[in-house]
């Protein structure tokens, strides 16, 4: 198998590019490095280009690829809200263009990081994918859009995909060769991690007025080679004919940042410092997936479900880098 990785040099893109190498696939990973690392892309092929460059993206596909994953997308909510032309440039039209260059040589595989964002305010939890799709900022509004456009090119073209809606991407390699390294940094575990490191000096809890035990917010973290497996599985159901698809990828428990906070008190044994600031904008009470539907269909089954082996994988990551 072949496949073509945009954006495998970012933290969930490079996690995959190694499980894919280990599993004895081909793969060329395709990334402008305007967020990812060089030195994580572990094995195959690397072009270095952004995939909204047309003459770029034809000359990569005309080597020829069994399916495209793609990993190359903005992901910060706050973000979309001061820029969203930003958000709809590279989310939505860059992804469009993709999708037709694949048509053009013939691509007609795709796996999807979607996100539980599209979601918008949850109407109930644990959320499955019958849940209503009403995203409440522009990040999630363009996701939304690739899987209605996924959809409809199924109908009329014939292409393939699997959208996986991540909850919470969180961990590293089991192995220690790779993890989180966004700038800024903005994800709760990698942040508290650095603060029980000493390169913040207190995290802040964004609000303790939720409508939850501790009054702060739950999340679904989901590890990061968990989340990679299912995309293996994802492509493998394509390659054997299957339907086009979508999935939400969570563990099913849902852990407050109180909690995550004191998780990692335990697994670092140090104390973290922290106070409590105002509620963040957008930040609904509670994410928790309901992910029935991937392990009853790609016979997807996480590996790494529990809070305290996500963190003390980040932490090991977090040690060697900080
Ligand atoms: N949080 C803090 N302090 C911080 C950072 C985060 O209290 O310094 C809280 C947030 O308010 C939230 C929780 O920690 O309650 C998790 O926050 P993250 O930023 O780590 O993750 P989000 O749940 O906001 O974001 C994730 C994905 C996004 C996606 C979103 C969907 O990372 O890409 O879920 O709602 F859009």
């Amino acid at each position: 198998m072949n496949v073509l990785v945009v954006g495998g040099a970012g933290y969930i893109g490079s996690h995959m590019v190694k499980m894919l190498g280990k599993l004895g696939c081909r793969m060329t990973t395709l990334d402008n490095l305007s967020s990812g690392h060089r030195d994580a892309v572990l094995c195959g092929g690397f072009v270095q280009g952004d995939f909204g460059n047309q003459t770029l993206l034809d000359q990569v596909l005309a080597r020829g690829f069994d399916a495209v994953m793609h990993f190359a997308s903005f992901i910060q909510v706050g973000e979309s809200l001061q820029h969203p032309d930003k958000y709809y440039q590279n989310n939505v039209v860059n992804t469009l263009n993709l999708l037709n260059a694949m048509r053009a040589h013939r691509v007609m595989r795709f796996i999807f990081s979607s996100t539980a964002a599209i979601f918008g305010e949850p109407q109930y939890t644990p959320i499955d994918e019958r849940h209503p799709q009403q995203p409440i900022n522009p990040y999630g509004r363009t996701k939304l859009m690739v899987e209605q456009a996924l959809a409809d090119y199924d109908k009329a073209y014939g292409l393939k995909s699997v959208c996986l809606r991540y909850f919470n991407a969180a961990g590293a390699d089991p192995e220690g060769l790779l993890g989180e390294r966004h700038d800024p940094e903005t994800h709760l575990i990698p942040l508290v991690l650095q603060t029980a490191s000493g390169h913040r000096p207190h995290i802040s809890v964004f609000g303790r007025d939720y409508d939850t035990p501790d009054g702060t917010c739950i999340r679904d973290y989901i590890h990061i080679n968990d989340l990679c497996s299912a995309h293996w599985q994802a492509l493998q159901s394509l390659m054997r004919g299957a339907d086009s698809q979508a999935y939400n990828l969570g563990n099913g428990n849902g852990f407050s940042v109180q909690e995550v906070i004191n998780t990692v008190e335990r697994v670092t044994g140090r104390k973290i410092s922290l106070e409590y600031g105002p509620r963040r904008a957008g930040d609904p009470a509670r994410l928790v997936a309901d992910s029935r539907l991937a392990r009853e269909k790609l016979g997807w089954t996480p590996q790494y479900p529990d809070l305290q082996t996500i963190v003390e994988h980040a932490w090991n990551w977090e040690q060697k880098v900080a």
